[in-house]
């Protein structure tokens, strides 16, 4: 397959003149590359983006070109499918992208999107796979594998260090290398090494003061030296910069550079570079051949299978996924779910209710065919039972009284559905911007109190896709819920959550301080640079290594989520190989549990984080339901990045393995001894 795959490569390479090898290199506009006719090579298509197929827009142009047949199934966010900690759900969930990225004409998808949350105040953050290597690695190779068996090729991104939005296309990252292994690099290689990605996006930023699209370091020598990379690397929309390092420094597809299509410094500088002699013809041929072995993989040249859009089948895949997402944070006297024919009256309030998110957050934005706000989805489930209210209480658009308003109708409701956290606006969870500090916007912070005074009975839904503070309020609410930006079927999944239809499954991709001051790069004033460059100060101990390492209590766990149901934890053996332990559901009713695996050295020779998650499974048991869970653990669970030997290593020791339901609620524990 590979032998016949690169035979077609070394065939069409031989036919191409100079000019169409070079227009094979860049874009000819918004999302697509030229096609060569007489070689019968049609037009490639690029789209984003991770959580669906993305609106089409115009040749020249961000506009959308108004077409009607551009509507696609909307998923959750990504950070909402890594709070699944659920691979084979986020295969499914690629699969199904793949299918209407068929469907819709496009090769390859320009998703997922890995990078690790560095600080809660990312604009992006909602759109990765959050704080953990591990967990975020695991996601992106189930992910991909279910995209690229559609034929469409994933576009892991963006590569590397791409951790803020604040000065995004100059800031200059720097870190230690043992920090860039262990923390930035790995969902990346496993992506390359394990789930075969077929397309590489570089990052906007500086890494070392070089470019991340034209890296020496990063592309030439990990990425496709170390790594083997056979793919291409295209740049993210206007990240290149000079035609020389361009052209040596591991580009293989300029995409979005802001000049006409000939200017690009791949298409006519580039050119004139290899008739100069200044660009080796070996250069751009290597280019080509990654960029045709891209296209054959993807059946450009071939025809292909018709896909599917818009089908019952991949709606349910995003209920799916936004229900398995939710993390239940804090539910006092079993105030959730709410029982509808115990109830009488329920006032819901919160602009998000109302809202509808999946178009925003820019690049990663949806047509959505159609979304469910919550509110819908309340009243569809519930609301022939229950008489439910509805008030805005905040919002951006709420005026002076809304307030007066919302406590009225709280005081009034034997319970509250309060819906609120934040949205994809400027300085929130979006692409381009950074938020500006961890609190809840529009005054929500002095809704919420007096609510909570006039009705115990509140719940709190928060939807956003990166950590909130909760403090002024988080004593006296008795019940909050981690929704996320749910996708398309978001009020649905949420509805079936709050009525107990489903029991909450998700549990925390990252650390929710208790305020930004207290994580890492925050506590050392290591955000967000100074003078053009951010160096990371906290190295290694990014999230929840930070948090157990300095112990310093965040306001929840990395790991944490809560169920209906109650799981215990047993008889723990140890090998070489695996933990094997019994997890049994003690509660009354079905549900889910993530087993979570960390590893502690006792002795590292090289300082390192107080405990590194290594494994994880998530099990459905009905009640009573026991199971003997297996977590594999091989040289790679105890590995560490020695920089000395610039290479992994795995030494002798002592290692304890703790198992639980959180990184902070370890259940049981043993000792490991590796020799
Ligand atoms: C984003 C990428 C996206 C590209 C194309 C860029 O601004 O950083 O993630 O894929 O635009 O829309």
């Amino acid at each position: 397959m590979a032998q016949a795959i690169e035979k077609r490569v070394e065939d069409l390479l031989s036919q191409l003149s100079l000019e169409e090898k070079i227009a094979l290199v860049h874009a000819d506009s918004t999302f697509s590359t030229a096609g060569i006719p007489r070689l019968g090579i049609p037009k490639r298509w690029l789209c984003d983006g991770p959580h669906g197929v993305r609106q089409d827009v115009g040749p020249d142009t961000w506009k959308p070109s108004g077409r009607t047949d551009d509507f696609a199934t909307a998923m959750p966010c990504g950070i909402a499918l890594a709070a699944t900690w659920n691979p084979e759900l986020a295969e499914v969930e690629g699969a199904a992208i793949g299918e209407e990225a068929l469907a819709r004409g496009k090769h390859i998808m320009l998703g997922p999107a890995v990078n690790i949350m560095r600080t809660p105040l990312c604009g992006r953050n909602f759109e990765y796979f959050g704080e953990d290597p591990f967990l975020a690695s695991r996601i992106a190779v189930s992910y991909i594998r279910g995209e690229q068996s559609q034929g469409v090729a994933s576009c892991v991104k963006h590569y590397a260090a791409n951790n803020q939005e604040l000065e995004r296309m100059t800031i200059n990252v720097e870190m230690d290398e043992r920090t860039l292994r262990e923390i930035y690099l790995p969902a990346f290689q496993a992506a390359v090494q394990e789930a075969g990605v077929w397309t590489v996006m570089g990052a906007y930023n500086k890494f070392r003061g070089q470019f991340c699209c034209h890296n020496d370091y990063l592309l030439n020598r990990i990425l496709k030296g170390e790594w083997g990379f056979q793919g291409l690397v295209m740049s993210d929309w206007s990240g290149t910069h000079d035609t020389h390092e361009a052209a040596l420094c591991g580009l293989d597809l300029e995409m979005g550079t802001n000049k006409p299509g000939d200017e690009f410094f791949l298409a006519k500088p580039l050119r004139e570079a290899v008739q100069r002699g200044d660009v080796a013809p070996a250069v751009l041929d290597d280019k080509v051949r990654r960029n045709l072995r891209v296209m054959i993989g993807t059946g450009l040249l071939d025809g292909r299978p018709p896909g599917s859009l818009n089908t019952k089948e991949h709606q349910a895949v995003a209920r799916r996924v936004a229900e398995e997402a939710m993390v239940l944070l804090k539910n006092d006297g079993d105030t959730l779910p709410l029982d509808p024919s115990k109830i009488k009256s329920l006032a819901v309030i919160g602009e998000n209710a109302m809202r509808l998110h999946a178009h925003g957050g820019d690049s990663s934005g949806i047509k959505a065919f159609y979304e469910i706000p919550p509110l819908e989805g309340i009243l569809r489930r519930a609301g022939s039972q229950v008489n439910i209210t509805y008030s805005i209480g905040y919002g951006s658009d709420a005026d002076s009284d809304a307030t007066e308003r919302a406590v009225m109708a709280a005081k009034a409701a034997d319970v509250v559905v309060f819906i609120g956290g934040l949205n994809h606006d400027r300085n929130f969870d979006t692409e381009g911007w950074d938020r500006l500090d961890m609190k809840l916007p529009y005054g929500q912070d002095e809704l919420i109190q007096p609510i909570v005074e006039v009705n115990p009975r509140t719940v709190v839904v928060l939807i956003a896709g990166s950590p909130v503070e909760m403090g002024t309020w988080l004593d006296r609410t008795p019940a909050v819920l981690l929704a996320w930006y749910g996708g398309m079927e978001a009020g649905n999944a949420l509805a079936r959550i709050l009525f107990g239809d489903v029991s909450p499954s998700g549990k925390l991709p990252c650390t929710f301080p208790k305020r930004v001051a207290d994580s890492p790069a925050h506590a050392l004033h290591a955000y967000p640079g100074a003078n053009g460059t951010v160096r990371y100060e906290e190295g290694l101990l990014v999230g929840y290594r930070w948090f157990d390492t300095k112990k310093i209590e965040p306001l929840f766990p990395f790991g944490h989520g809560l169920s209906y149901t109650r799981f215990e934890y047993s008889n723990l053996r140890l090998s070489q190989s695996a933990a094997e332990f019994d997890v049994v559901n003690a509660g009354e009713r079905e549900g889910s549990e993530v087993a979570q695996l960390y590893v502690h050295d006792m002795h590292p020779r090289l300082a390192r984080p107080e405990k590194e998650l290594k494994g994880f499974r998530k099990v459905f048991l009905k009640p009573g339901e026991k199971q003997r869970v297996s977590i594999p653990l091989g040289r790679e669970s105890f590995a560490f990045y020695d920089p000395d030997r610039r290479g992994w290593v795995t030494e002798p020791g002592v290692f304890t393995i703790l198992v639980g339901g959180s990184s902070r609620d370890i259940r049981l524990h043993g000792t490991l001894t590796l020799r």
